[in-house]
């Protein structure tokens, strides 16, 4: 394998900074033993001119959160002629909302727990705050209420007393001034992730305190993972056949994760699309890897190499 020159980039000014550069120092360690020509990037204004002086030949992203995530960074890469990892910026912001991926989701059959949205101007601008009661009576109870932008289960919150809403909405309005309110799925949390179009086995995840929230994700032993998921096999095909579904809705490419609920039925409700998945020790991309046989440099090898064959590929005129 020839040895490619590539830019990691991570960190950021989102609230998952930290947990970006885990990732990414832990990418740049895999490649460079790999033999690759590595160097970390953070995203900042030096951006641009770091690219440009390095002269990279591909850009690998490990960036979680908003300038990550939501097509932002992939915008300005198209724009400079750098080629990057995974999906590109339309895929990117289709997947970071919420309620737009969901709205796909939902036209074409691919089951997402039922949902409503409400912003912050609806609620400042037009009296929304006195129509609270219909939430629950519509979506039944209990409610998961997020931001549609955002990620790493911050502003999360759940509420089954009319009473709880108008809190719960302010905290997640303050991640993102438009808010899905969901209802909440019962079951077993499920992660499918995807490599090169190829889905991973799924992976189960089980929080100690019952909730998959911000520590409970990255805190060493916080949360205990099984991979496979302990479901039966046509459960597991059937999350699989969803996350693939999804993953061509999307248009994604390279690398992302899917993160479901499946219900006491045995029933997959799809939740959201991660266009740009965790590598650190914990994270759910890497414990599916594993339970594939693949080792942490096979899998970052994998999706570089996903990517490199967009370069290499022949020009279509
Ligand atoms: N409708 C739901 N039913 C049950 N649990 C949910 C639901 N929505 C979210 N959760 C819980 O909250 C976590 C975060 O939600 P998710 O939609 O995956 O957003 P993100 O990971 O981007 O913060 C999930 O991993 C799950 O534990
Ligand atoms: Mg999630």
């Amino acid at each position: 394998m020839n040895a490619t020159k590539v830019a990691v980039l991570a960190g950021g000014l989102s609230m998952e900074r930290e947990v970006s550069l885990r990732s990414g120092r832990r990418v740049a360690d895999a490649l460079g033993d790999r033999g690759h020509d590595v160097a970390r990037l953070d995203l900042d204004d030096q951006l641009v001119a770091s690219l440009a002086r390095g002269q990279y030949e591909i850009a690998y992203l490990t960036l979680h959160g908003k300038a990550g995530e939501d097509g932002a960074v992939q915008s300005l890469l198209e724009l400079l002629g750098q080629p990057y990892t995974g999906p590109d910026a339309v895929s990117s912001l289709l997947a970071w909302d919420k309620a737009v991926a969901k709205g796909l989701f939902q036209r074409a059959e691919v089951a997402t727990p039922q949902w409503m949205t409400l912003s912050s101007d609806a609620v400042r601008d037009m009296g929304a705050a006195a129509a609270l009661d219909h939430v629950l009576e519509r979506l039944g109870s209990p409610v998961v209420v997020k931001p549609s932008q955002g990620g790493a289960a911050l502003g999360v919150g759940l509420v089954s007393e009319p009473a709880q809403l108008a809190p719960a909405l302010m905290a997640a309005f303050s991640f993102h001034d438009v808010v899905l309110l969901e209802r909440f799925v019962h079951g077993t949390e499920v992660a499918v992730s995807i490599v090169a179009g190829e889905p991973l086995p799924p992976v189960e995840a089980v929080p100690r305190t019952g909730r998959y929230d911000f520590s409970a994700r990255y805190t060493h032993g916080a949360t205990e993972y099984f991979a496979p998921a302990r479901l039966d096999s046509q459960v597991l095909d059937a999350c699989v056949e969803v996350s693939a579904k999804a993953w061509d809705l999307l248009g994604c490419r390279d690398v992302s994760r899917a993160d479901l609920m499946v219900d006491g039925d045995g029933q997959p409700w799809l939740l959201e699309f991660d266009t740009c998945p965790g590598m650190t020790e914990t994270s759910l991309l890497p414990t599916a890897a594993t339970a594939a046989g693949m080792t942490f440099p096979d899998l970052c090898e994998q999706v570089l190499q996903s990517a490199m064959s967009r370069i290499h590929a022949p020009l279509r005129h």
